[in-house]
C-alpha cells in the first residue's frame, strides 16, 4: 500500500492485518507520520518502507492500494508541482508495478474530480466542472489524470483496476493542522478558541467515518474483476456547519463561542455523494452516524493534545 502512514492508510493497514493479510506500507512521510503506524511496527505481517512513489518501485506484492498523495488543501498547495507528480507519476509507477506482477491495483481518487459540481448529489456518470489552472488544480487535475491512466492501463494492457472516488472522511489520525472543518472545529473546541464558521453556517457537508470508508475500499478491492469503477464512497447524510459545530461543542463540553467570517468565493453550498452504485455493486453503505464517529475522533484529538 502506498500512503500507508497517512490518515486513511493507517486505518487500512490495521484492517488488512486484522483480516490476516501481509501489509507492505510504503510512504515518504510527506503528510503521514510514524505515530499513525507505530503500534503496527512490531506486527509480524507488517513491513514499512520509506519511499517516494514518484520513483519506480520493485517489490513483490499481491495487490496494490494506491493512497499516496497529500489530501488536504493546506498540504497539497504547499508544493503543487510535487502534488501533481505524486498523483500522475505515482500512478504510473504503481500501474507499472501492477502490470509487471499481473495484480490488481486500486486508486483512491476523490470527489474533487467533480470540481464545483452543477449536479447534486454527484453520480459517477457526472464528468465534473474543474478549473484546470487554479490553485486547487494540482490536486483535482492530478487525480483526474491518474483516473485516465488507470482506465488506459485497463483498456490497453487489460490490467485489473479499481477506482474509488472518496468523499469527505473524518476520524482518528487526521492531522490537527490540516485545515479541514471537522479537525478544525474539534481542535478549536478543545483549546477553548472560537469556532470559526464561514458564511451563516447553513451550507452543508457530508462526512464519512473512516471505518466505514476503509470497509468500502476493501470491498471494492475484493469485488469481481469486472468492477473497475469509478465508485463513489462517502456518507450521503448532510449536516450544516452550524449543526456540526453544535455537536462538537456538546461532545467536548467546550464553551467556545462561534465566530462568523465571510464565506470564501469558491465555497460550494453543498457536496453530497450519490452512493447508489456502491450499494448495488459492493453491498456497501456507511453505518456509523456522525454523533458516534465524532466521539472517537474527539477522544483522539484530546489524547493528542495531552501528549
Ligand atoms: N481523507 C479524505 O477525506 C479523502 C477524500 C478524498 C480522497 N482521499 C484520498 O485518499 C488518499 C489518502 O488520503 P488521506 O486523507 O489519508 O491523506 P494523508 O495526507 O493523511 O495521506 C497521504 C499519505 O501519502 C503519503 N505520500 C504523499 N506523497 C507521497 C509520495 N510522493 N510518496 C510516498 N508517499 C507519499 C503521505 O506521507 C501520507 O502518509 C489520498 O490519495 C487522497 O487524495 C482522501
Amino acid at each position: 500500500m502506498s500512503g500507508g502512514a497517512g490518515f486513511l492508510g493507517s486505518h487500512l493497514c490495521e484492517q488488512l492485518l486484522a483480516k490476516g493479510q501481509h501489509v507492505l506500507c510504503v510512504d515518504n512521510f510527506f503528510t503521514g507520520t510514524r505515530r499513525n503506524i507505530e503500534h503496527l511496527l512490531d506486527h509480524k505481517r507488517f513491513e514499512l518502507l520509506r519511499h517516494d512513489v514518484t520513483h519506480p518501485l520493485f517489490v513483490e506484492v499481491d495487490e496494490i492500494f494506491n493512497l499516496a498523495c497529500p489530501a488536504s488543501p493546506i498540504h497539497y498547495k504547499k508544493d503543487p508541482v510535487q502534488t501533481t507528480k505524486t498523483s500522475v507519476i505515482g500512478a504510473i509507477n504503481m500501474l507499472g508495478l501492477a502490470k509487471r506482477l499481473k495484480i490488481k491495483v486500486l486508486q483512491t481518487s476523490t470527489s474533487e474530480v467533480y470540481g464545483d459540481p452543477s449536479v447534486h448529489p454527484q453520480p459517477e456518470s457526472y464528468w465534473g466542472n474543474v478549473n484546470p489552472i487554479g490553485p486547487r488544480s494540482c490536486y483535482d487535475e492530478g487525480k483526474r489524470c491518474a483516473e485516465t491512466l488507470f482506465f488506459d492501463y485497463h483498456r490497453q494492457h487489460r490490467l485489473r483496476i479499481k477506482v474509488a472516488r472518496i468523499f469527505n472522511t473524518y476520524g482518528p489520525h487526521m492531522r490537527p493542522d490540516d485545515g479541514r472543518v471537522v479537525s478544525n472545529f474539534i481542535v478549536q473546541a478543545l483549546s477553548g478558541k472560537p469556532i470559526t464558521i464561514y458564511g451563516d453556517g447553513s451550507q452543508t457537508r457530508s462526512f464519512c467515518f473512516v471505518d466505514d470508508l476503509v470497509d468500502g475500499l476493501i470491498r471494492l478491492m475484493d469485488s469481481p474483476d469486472e468492477v473497475a469503477g469509478p465508485v463513489n464512497l462517502g456518507n450521503p447524510g448532510e449536516f450544516t456547519m452550524k449543526q456540526l459545530a453544535a455537536e462538537v461543542l456538546r461532545l467536548t463540553g467546550s464553551s467556545s463561542p462561534m465566530e462568523y467570517r465571510p464565506l470564501p468565493a469558491d465555497d460550494p453550498r453543498q457536496r453530497q455523494p450519490d452512493i447508489g452504485l456502491a450499494k448495488k455493486l459492493l453491498g456497501w453503505e456507511p453505518k456509523i452516524p456522525l454523533a458516534q464517529g465524532l466521539v472517537s475522533t474527539v477522544d483522539y484529538f484530546a489524547r493528542l493534545q495531552r501528549t
